[in-house]
């Protein structure tokens, strides 16, 4: 998705910018730009595709004096991705980047066309510069033609905005897409959308609110709120933590991603479980009076994991628990009653859908809880309770160990409810916190299990299809099973519920329909070898995962004899996040970047 960096200091601002851009790169995006603003002149570099090109295009530019600078990563949205559409976006004498969405751009673009102004491009970030420079032919300086302009949008946005009208400054808005400034000794001030590009140059950051505006130069930083009242900055220090961003001799991020579950899921139960119950020292039980349900609502991975979550919950916590996909979810006009728990899922914090249906939510007067992985980030600061996944930075664009230590945290929630509700015995109870301890066990990647993959990788590079089976939660899995197979490799595959395949799909099957079927001992392992034997008797191909060898499938990974269905899942799920990577760099694929995607989706 879109990002944006903006700097004002003496250093060189071009490479600042460079350095902040390519900390973004993960969230994807197909084109990028600069404009740095020094001694009043204006030197502005776009290009499509990768940062590489970008750095060709300004090898020969440098400042080294005061400046002031902007720059843009753009994942399209409206307008291909071109170099007339990549940001930073000018008008007569001013450069915008913005991530978001304008929703009234059409409008405000034809009352400027009408007064004669040209556009360059089909963006609707574009309107911005122009409405600005409209408003400061009217106005008695830059900050009130800014001021009128952010008053005229509507829709989601991060903007930052420098013009020869006020050469020392930056101008800056935010509503609805995540921004934030930080500082240093050195007086340098830093913009973002995200902590990454700023670890390393700032101490200290503050986080813009929806509503924020204001500008920032050498020496001040003046914030107003939506109410255009002044406000101070709210700093917070920055965590200097670079190192977890680093591949580790591994080729991708992902492959690393999949190796560090083990030790990233000890981190998630660190302190949160003892030898009698679960411990959440974020929770206060209060959160818990009177509720009677539990909604879970998320995109994407986080989705499947929330669809994982309502299984547990209702098996071990006895609550009913409902899941949305956020998307859908606000459109709906959904009935929401304040007996509902609303649990909004998130890696980032900042999925735009998501984020929308946490807002809903607050204002039904819902009590709401996050499940995220980014302190600090919209939805944390949102709701009225945050369970951290301490995940780390997930660089790879395909969700791997935030899916894991989403479900960790589930589990652990799920008992935690099971003892405020008394659903579980303390006998009950302590097995399942013996069998959390063994998580991190369950995810090790064997040597054997990883180079069986590989091999066996080489038969699914083709077909017409995968289909992803399991039963109860095996089935959400299927899916996590799925769309990582489809996100890195291009291939088309599904997830089904096993007992489902007879209604319908099994239509398809022949052996160039390539099933991946979960089957794990402990849970209804009779049920799911049926349907796999169903799938067989019509020749669909079969690669089955499961401990107990399965003489009716062309493929199989052996996994380790486990002692519960839930460490079945963990160990599963490795399997299958494997198998996905080992197909995708087989096609010779960019793993951590694939095509068409976005890290953190933060428009609609
Ligand atoms: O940051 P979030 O968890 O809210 O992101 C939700 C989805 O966009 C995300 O899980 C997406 O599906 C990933 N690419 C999955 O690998």
């Amino acid at each position: 998705m879109c990002g944006i960096v903006g700097y004002i200091g003496q250093k060189n601002t071009k490479e600042i910018l460079l350095e902040g851009l390519k900390e973004l790169e993960y969230r994807g995006y197909d084109s990028a730009g600069i404009a740095v603003l020094s001694d009043g002149v204006f030197s502005s570099f776009k290009a499509t595709g990768k940062l590489i090109n970008l750095e060709e295009k300004t090898k020969d530019f440098t400042t080294d004096k005061f400046a002031v600078g902007i720059g843009h990563t753009r994942w399209a949205t409206h307008g291909k991705p071109t170099e007339l559409n990549a940001h930073p976006h000018v008008g007569e004498n001013s450069y915008i980047v913005h991530n978001g969405i304008i929703e009234n751009y059409a409008e405000l673009k034809k009352a400027l066309i009408d007064d004669g102004v040209t556009f360059l491009s089909q963006t609707d970030t574009e309107v911005i510069v122009h409405q600005f420079e409209k408003n400061l032919k009217d106005a008695d300086d830059a900050f009130s033609a800014f001021k009128k302009t952010i008053a005229e949008l509507e829709g989601a946005y991060a903007v930052l905005l420098v013009t020869k009208a006020e050469n020392n400054k930056i101008f800056f808005a935010k509503h609805g897409s995540p921004m934030l400034v930080g500082i240093n000794a050195q007086d340098e001030k830093y913009f973002a959308s995200s902590d990454t590009p700023l670890i390393g140059h700032c101490t200290d950051v503050n986080y813009f609110e929806d509503g924020d505006y204001g500008y920032v130069s050498h020496g001040d930083i003046l914030i107003f709120n939506k109410n255009n009242q002044q406000k101070q900055p709210h700093f917070v220090k920055l965590s200097a933590n670079k190192l977890s961003a680093q591949k580790d001799g591994y080729c991708f991020f992902m492959e690393k991603e999949i190796y560090e579950q083990s030790n990233i899921i000890a981190d998630t139960l660190l302190g949160r479980v003892t030898e009698k119950e679960i411990i959440f020292e974020e929770l206060d039980t209060k959160l818990f009076e009177g509720i009677n349900e539990i909604k879970l609502c998320a995109c994407g991975t986080s989705y499947h994991a929330a669809l994982t979550a309502s299984y547990i919950f209702e098996r071990y916590s006895k609550i009913k628990t409902s899941v949305e996909i956020a998307s859908e979810f606000r459109y709906r006009e959904p009935i929401m009653t304040k007996d509902t728990l609303f649990v909004a899922i998130s890696q980032s914090g900042e999925t735009a859908d998501t984020l929308e249906t946490l807002k809903m939510a607050k204002e039904a007067s819902l009590k709401t809880l996050v499940i995220c992985n980014v302190d600090n980030s919209s939805m944390v600061r949102l709701a009225d309770a945050t369970i951290l996944m301490r995940a780390g930075v997930e660089k790879g664009v395909a969700s791997t160990k935030a899916f894991a230590t989403q479900v960790t945290v589930f589990w652990m929630l799920s008992l935690y409810l099971a003892k405020l509700k008394n659903s579980l015995t303390q006998e009950e109870i302590v097995h399942q916190l013996e069998l959390l301890r063994a998580i991190p066990t369950s995810v090790k990647v064997e040597n054997s299990m990883h180079e069986r993959i590989k091999r066996l990788s080489k038969r699914y590079l083709h077909g017409h299809g995968f289909f992803f089976i399991g039963r109860d939660i095996f089935f959400p899995l299927a899916l996590e099973g799925a769309l990582k197979l489809k996100e890195i490799s291009y291939l088309h595959a599904e997830g089904y519920p096993s007992g489902e395949m007879k209604h319908g799909p099994i239509a398809l099957a022949d052996p160039e329909l390539f099933t991946i079927a979960l089957l794990p001992e402990h849970l209804l392992y009779e049920k799911s070898k049926s349907n796999i034997e169903e799938l067989s008797a019509r020749d669909s191909t079969i690669c089955a995962i499961s401990p107990i060898a399965f003489e009716k499938a062309d493929d199989f990974i052996q996994t380790k004899k486990q002692k519960d269905y839930m460490l079945e899942f963990f160990e599963i799920m490795v399997v299958v996040q494997l198998l996905s990577f080992e197909i995708s760099m087989r096609l010779g694929n960019d793993v951590d970047m694939p095509r068409n995607l976005a890290k953190s989706v933060t428009v609609e």
